[in-house]
């Protein structure tokens, strides 16, 4: 066994000594200013400071901690806050706690975070379920991985099954909720409106500055994915609106409420049909 998965294991196992020893079904990373989610888990509260490796507290509007308990009827591992490139210049800086929630029994994640609209259509306060990713950043969270198991296909990494019952969970809630391509920008600073341009050319929605490491490393270490964009602003160029860490974090409720509907949706779902 890697170090790596050895780490991963010890972790687990203190979670389950604090948690329950109950396998998690579904893990659950929430974006700048979508943390209320957490606080809806009925179970118990991980500071990440208990977990080596896992995340500092290092950006404002992350809870640095990890909640693993039951959320209609499904057994999750909430991400209160993830790490991002930007941070550290580390890649694969969730590498460890998704390691961990793999080591938990986990098969499958689900990522949200707080995105540009490259799109009139996606106004700020509107969601985007992910169909698939550019990574702008030409980064990698694999590099240096020494395995053949580093040459992982993207081809469908964003998961059929998972994003249709996303989508029939929102419709079930009548949020809408469309999908589209997210392009990953490494921050922190934030895009120039030429980079906009360019992204929006090459065929991308919206802009963030996270979650296509963790699709990668989600595949890499076997569990399915999707992931869902809280719109917060219009990026760079294209409306007047001054675009910053604060406006990101006050924008962000506003799509999180209905996120949060299609998430709990979506798991009372799952739980009925036997899966959770
Ligand atoms: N660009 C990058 N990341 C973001 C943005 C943006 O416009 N809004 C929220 N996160």
């Amino acid at each position: 066994m890697s170090r790596n998965a050895e780490t991963a294991r010890a972790l687990a196992e203190t979670v389950r000594a604090r948690a329950g020893a109950a396998p998690v079904a579904l893990g659950l990373v929430l974006g700048s200013g979508l943390g209320s989610l957490a606080g809806e888990v009925d179970g118990v509260r991980i500071p990440y400071a208990d977990l080596p490796g896992f995340p500092g507290s290092g950006v404002s509007g992350h809870a640095a901690e990890l909640t693993v308990g039951t959320l209609e009827g499904v057994r999750v591992a909430v991400f209160g806050g993830r790490e991002h490139y930007y941070e550290h210049g580390r890649a694969d800086a969730m590498r460890l706690p998704l390691e961990v929630l793999r080591a938990l029994g986990a098969d499958r994640l689900i990522l949200t975070n707080a995105a540009g609209s490259l799109t009139p259509f996606n106004p700020p306060g509107s969601l985007m379920l992910l169909s698939d990713h550019i990574n702008f950043s030409g980064l990698n969270p694999l590099i240096g991985e020494p395995t053949d198991a580093r040459f992982v296909p993207m081809t469908a990494a964003h998961d059929a099954a998972i994003r249709a019952a996303l989508r029939r969970a929102a419709a079930a809630e009548d949020v809408t909720l469309p999908e589209g391509v997210y392009a990953w920008y490494s921050g922190p600073s934030f895009e120039t409106p030429a980079e906009i341009r360019a992204i929006r050319t090459l065929g991308a929605d919206a802009v963030g500055m996270s979650t296509v490491p963790e699709v990668i490393l989600a595949r890499f270490l076997g569990l399915d994915v999707a992931a869902v964009s809280v719109i917060t602003n219009m990026a760079a160029g294209m409306s007047d609106e001054a675009i910053s860490h604060d406006h990101t974090k006050a924008m962000a409720p506003l799509g999180a409420a209905k996120l949060a509907r299609i998430l709990r949706r979506y798991l009372r779902d799952l739980n009925t049909a036997g899966a959770g």
